[in-house]
């Protein structure tokens, strides 16, 4: 029997959706001022593609000025950097996201630290890394996926975790280590999970609040969830399942939806949880860099 609330990210993320093309109006109307949010992609990964498509939509739904640049998969280091430069300098334009992976013969680092502070809606540049982990948030920004988990863990605990256990799956840059600052910054007790840490189910079982995020299907379980907790599921897995003989793809997350369910307090379901958040906190945070360059609150 299953006990747990499901945690309607796409609603969630539709509410806050509204509240930002609002707000974009008022802007417009107030101070004739557009956000601007520009795209870069690079090569013809398949997944990006869609992630890049949808940003784009997404952006002209909150009544955004929308650019996206698609580049050859091998564009010159120095073209991209040169693109980066010219879009720093675009009074038009407020954020700037370069879509990852990255072919291989760019760096990475190189490419994400060109990107104007100001501009860095991923929340990727080390200046904003440094003002999150130190926990200067007035004018950060958080990068996507962690700031729409922490809403979600937010409406579930409030935002005062005190006395609270949260261990995060994954210590990527893009979502472990900045969700773990978040926690952190909101009074948990944080633990940080990897390939390398050992009895990881007896880790998980501690945990009031379990975030995954390391790209392998289905692997915490109910068996794995202390009873009550909150769990957060980042993992968007591409799996094969068989359907009336048929093979089918699926989508799922890194955890085991069904049996969570049977003991947790609320999960995010794959897809519908932190998806749909993600993409909103991109409108977000493209809202606020514009807000700030024109030196208005958020
Ligand atoms: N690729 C997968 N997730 C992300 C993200 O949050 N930002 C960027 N720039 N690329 C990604």
């Amino acid at each position: 029997m299953s006990n747990a609330a499901r945690i309607d990210g796409k609603a969630k993320a539709a509410e806050l959706s509204e509240k930002i093309t609002a707000e974009t109006t008022a802007l417009r109307d107030e101070h004739g001022l557009q956000p601007g949010l520009a795209v870069v992609i690079i090569g013809e990964d398949p997944a990006s593609q869609v992630y890049v498509r949808n940003k784009g939509k997404r952006a002209e739904s909150c009544g955004f000025y929308s650019v996206q640049h698609s580049l050859d998969a091998d564009t010159s280091q120095e073209a991209v950097l040169e693109l980066i430069d010219e879009l720093n300098s675009d009074d038009k334009i407020h954020g700037i996201l370069v879509q990852l992976p990255l072919p291989d013969h760019l760096d990475e680092q190189t490419i994400t630290q060109s990107i104007s502070p100001t501009k860095d809606v991923d929340g990727f540049h080390f200046i904003n890394i440094g003002k999150l982990t130190s926990g200067n948030m007035a004018d950060a920004f958080i990068p996507c996926t962690p700031a729409g988990c922490m809403l979600m863990i937010e409406d579930h605990l409030g935002a005062d975790l005190s006395g609270l256990k949260a261990v995060v799956i994954g210590r990527s840059n893009i979502v472990g280590k900045p969700m773990a600052a978040l926690l952190l910054k909101a009074n948990a007790t944080v633990t940080v999970c990897h390939s390398r840490t050992p009895d990881l189910p007896g880790v998980v079982r501690e945990a009031d609040i379990v975030v995954a995020a390391v790209g392998r299907p289905n692997m915490v379980t109910g068996e794995w969830i202390k009873p009550g907790a909150v769990v957060i599921d980042v993992g968007i897995n591409r799996i094969d399942v068989e359907v009336d003989g048929e093979t089918k793809s699926k989508l799922t997350g890194d955890v085991e939806y069904e049996s969570a369910c049977e003991v947790a307090k609320a999960v995010t379901p794959v897809p519908g949880g932190v998806g749909p958040m993600t993409i909103t906190m991109l409108m977000f945070n493209t809202l606020r860099a514009a807000r700030l360059s024109a030196g208005l609150d958020s």
